[in-house]
Order: structure tokens, then sequence, then C-alpha cells
């Protein structure tokens, strides 16, 4: 069984929206749920854990449960001061029988449902651990306190990671632990902690549309990105010659 984790419980402080990030309203609806249905609408996900923002437990739950099928659980709990604690609480709270999760984040909520399906058969074909990336664009550079360049990464072996990421159960549970024996509380990467004990982690390719919303700027590509995905549906159920096209060669 494949569970879903979906941090959403951060302030947003970056995107100073005045509202917790992923109620934010993008398009129609509010990040958290953009996110929730391209999960599910990948088809492999069977339960589905979610980390409100403090306060907001009954109210996000009321918002979620119309998107989440009988067939899906549900669980929405309250989110921790770190992203990495939103994480550890969520993983408790999901049911014994989930084997494999998917941790994703509400402020990358235009992520493909493909994606999601990706990750989860990536781990099914035997990976622990999976993360989509996709080559960094810009020039890196590694720097002292001072802003001196101490050298400058061979930029094609580096990768800008994103999420849905996948992990096997046991491996996740043994990661925040071991953090958390540490002393480790607000490490924003779920692979990195799981780099961390020592396991294998693989990346997979990523997707454009998988943006992080962290500034106002991120909002401005996002809109348009919703913008584009709600004609392209327009056309798809208008367009008479698509309509006729013999299946397989609309939209190719
Ligand atoms: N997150 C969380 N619990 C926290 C902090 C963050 O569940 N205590 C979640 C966010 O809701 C988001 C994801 O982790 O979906 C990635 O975090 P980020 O983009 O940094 O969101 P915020 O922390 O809300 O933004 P900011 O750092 O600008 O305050
Ligand atoms: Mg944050």
């Amino acid at each position: 069984m494949v569970g879903l984790i979906i941090p959403a419980a951060g302030t947003g402080e970056r995107l100073r929206a005045g509202v917790p990030k992923a109620l934010y309203t993008l398009g129609d609806d509010p990040l958290l749920i953009h996110a929730i249905r391209a999960g599910i609408s990948s088809g492999v996900v069977t339960a589905v854990t979610v980390a409100a923002p403090i306060g907001e437990v009954e109210a996000v739950r009321k918002l979620l449960e119309p998107e989440v099928p009988g067939t899906v659980g549900l669980r929405v709990v309250e989110g921790g001061a770190s992203r990495q604690a939103s994480v550890h609480r969520a993983l408790r709270e999901t049911p014994r029988e989930v084997d494999v999760l998917l941790v994703h984040d509400a402020a990358r909520c235009l992520a493909p449902a493909s994606l999601f399906a990706d990750v989860a058969n990536a781990i099914a074909a035997g990976r622990p651990a999976v993360v989509p990336g996709l080559p960094v664009i810009d020039t890196l550079k590694q720097v002292d306190a001072e802003g001196a360049v101490l050298g400058t990464p061979d930029r094609s072996a580096l990768q800008a990671v994103q999420t849905p990421q996948g992990f096997r159960r046991d491996v996740l549970e043994r990661a925040h632990r071991a953090a958390e024996e540490r002393g480790e509380d607000a490490v924003t990467d779920d692979a990195g902690l799981v780099e961390s004990i020592g396991c294998p982690v693989y990346v997979i390719p990523g997707h454009e549309d998988a943006l992080k919303i962290t500034r106002p700027l991120d909002l401005v590509l996002a809109e348009a990105l919703v913008a584009r995905r709600t004609s392209g549906e327009q056309v798809r159920t208008t367009s008479p010659h698509r309509r006729s096209a013999p299946s397989g060669s609309a939209g190719a």
C-alpha cells in the first residue's frame, strides 16, 4: 500500500500572503487541494496523511473530505515547528499497512499525477528511496563567509530535487528516528535524512510543473500554469477537430 504524506503546516513567511501558504488560493482552489488532487488522480495512493497548520486541523479536514474518495483513508494531524517535525508526526499517524510513502510538499502543488506514479513505480521496482530531479540551470559557486569563491561545482553532476519523494516505510522511519537521536529537528529534505543513514537514494526525471511556490514571483508562474491547464481543458472539450480525431492522436 502506498501512503501520501503532505507537509502543509508552514506559515509561508517568504510568500507573505497573510494566510498559511497551503491554504492560499491559486486559480480556484487552495494549494493543498491542487496537491491532493494530483496525488489521488495518480491512482497509486491508498492513504493520505496531511500535516495541517496549527489550529487548522478541523478546517483542513472539512476542506479535504470531499476530495478524498472513501476507498482512500484521510488523516489530518497538527503539524510541528519544522517541516521535519510535521513529516514525522504524519508518518506516525499513517496506518501500519502502508509500506511505501510518497512525501510531497503542498508548496509543489502543480506536480503532475504522472510524477507520483513514476516515483511509486521506481520504489515498486526495488529502489529504497527515489527523488525526482532536474538538471541545474544556473552555474553554482561555492563561497565562504566573505563571499570569496572556493570553487565551481561541475553542473552536469548536479540535480535540483523536487517532491514527491518516495521511500520504503522502514527506511523513512529509520531516517527520522536517527535524525531525532542526533538532535536534528529542521532538515527540510527527507532524502537527505535517508542519505545520512547510509541508504542509497536514486534520482529519476522530475517535471518542470513541480516547481516550489516560495516567493511572490513563483505565484506568477504558477498562476500562468493553472491558466494554461484550464484553457487546455476547454480546447479539448470544445474543439470539433479534436473530438473527431481518432483516439490516441488528440494533443499529440
Ligand atoms: N511545512 C510543514 N511544517 C512546517 C514548515 C513547513 O509542514 N513547520 C511544509 C510547508 O507547508 C510546505 C513544505 O513544508 O508545504 C515546504 O516548506 P516551505 O516551502 O518552506 O513552506 P513554508 O515553511 O510554509 O514557507 P516559509 O519557509 O517561507 O515560511
Ligand atoms: Mg519553510
